[in-house]
C-alpha cells in the first residue's frame, strides 16, 4: 500500500470568494505548494479553444482531451503547466477562457483526468489546495477543509475591479448545478464567510482553526485510489515520457506515478 505523508489543505469555494488569495499567503506562511485547481481547468479551456475545439459539445471535448499532452510540477512552490508543450500561464484569464471555463469543467472525462493530476501532486510535498471539489471529492480525507463564501454581490465587484466582466452569477450556477463534482460545501469543512473580512484576517482564521498541523498526518487515499486504472490520460503522458527520456530528470514525476501503483 502506498500511503502519504504529505498534508494537503483544501480551501473550496465560489468565483472571487477569497480563496485563492488565502490559499497563496497560506501556502507562503507554512511553506506549502500553493495549487490552483481552477488554473487546470483554464489551461485545458485554453488549449481546447486553440483547438478549434467546440467546448459546448462534450463529445468533442472528450476527443480532444485524449489527444493533448498536460505535464504538471510544482516549481517555486506553485503549479507549472505544459499543454503539449505550451505555458498557458498568459492566457487562462482570458475572457473567452472564463466564458468557456465551466462547460470544460462539466465534463466528466474532463474532471477525471485533471482530479488524477491534482491527487498525484501530493506526493511531491505538503499542498494548500484551492477550487470547487477538493474538500468534496479530491482529497476527501484530509482533516483541513475549508469553504470560503461572500455574497454574491461583492464577490461580483470585486471581479470588476480586477477589471474582469466575468459572468459570476452565470458561473456560480454552472459550477453548482452540474452533475459531476458539483460546487458544495464538503463534509466536515469550516465555513468562513469573508465578505467583512480582510485577507489578513481571514489567513488568521485559518490559521487558528488549523491547530498544530505538525502532529498530524493525512490521508491514505493511495490505498483508495490503487485499485482503480489510471485515466487515459495519465497512461499516454507516461508512455511520452519514458520515449522522450525526458521523466529520468524528475521532471514529470507526479504522472509517472500514477501509472505504476
Ligand atoms: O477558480 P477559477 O474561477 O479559476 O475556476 C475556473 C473554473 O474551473 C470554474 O468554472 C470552476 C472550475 N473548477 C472546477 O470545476 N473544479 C475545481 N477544482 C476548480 C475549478
Amino acid at each position: 500500500m502506498t500511503t502519504s505523508a504529505h498534508s494537503v489543505i483544501a480551501i473550496d469555494g465560489p468565483a472571487a470568494s477569497g480563496k485563492s488569495s488565502v490559499a497563496r499567503a497560506l501556502a507562503a506562511e507554512l511553506e506549502f505548494a500553493h495549487i490552483d485547481t481552477g488554473s487546470m481547468y483554464r489551461a485545458l479551456t485554453w488549449r481546447l479553444l486553440e483547438l478549434g475545439v467546440d467546448t459546448k459539445d462534450p463529445e468533442q471535448v472528450k476527443n480532444a482531451l485524449s489527444e493533448i499532452q498536460i505535464d504538471t510540477e510544482i516549481g517555486d512552490g506553485r503549479l507549472v503547466q505544459r499543454l503539449d508543450g505550451h505555458d498557458p500561464i498568459a492566457f487562462i484569464k482570458e475572457d473567452k477562457v472564463s466564458g468557456a471555463v465551466s462547460e470544460v469543467a462539466a465534463v466528466p472525462e474532463v474532471r477525471e483526468c485533471l482530479v488524477g493530476l491534482q491527487r498525484q501532486l501530493l506526493i511531491s510535498g505538503n499542498l494548500v489546495m484551492e477550487g470547487r471539489d477538493i474538500g468534496s471529492h479530491v482529497f476527501p480525507e484530509t482533516p483541513y477543509k475549508f469553504y470560503m463564501d461572500a455574497d454574491a454581490e461583492v464577490r461580483a465587484q470585486r471581479r470588476a475591479a480586477e477589471g474582469s466582466v466575468e459572468q459570476i452569477a452565470t458561473r456560480d450556477k454552472q459550477d453548482s448545478t452540474r452533475k459531476a463534482a458539483p460546487l458544495a460545501v464538503a463534509e466536515g469543512a469550516q465555513v468562513i464567510d469573508t465578505t467583512y473580512l480582510s485577507l489578513e484576517e481571514v489567513v488568521a482564521e485559518v490559521r487558528s482553526r488549523l491547530g498544530d498541523l505538525s502532529t498530524q498526518e493525512v490521508s491514505t487515499f493511495f490505498s483508495q485510489e490503487r485499485n482503480r486504472k489510471p485515466h487515459p490520460c495519465l497512461l499516454f503522458t507516461a508512455l511520452v515520457i519514458r520515449f522522450s527520456g525526458v521523466w529520468q530528470k524528475g521532471f514529470f514525476i507526479t504522472k509517472f506515478s500514477g501509472v505504476r501503483t
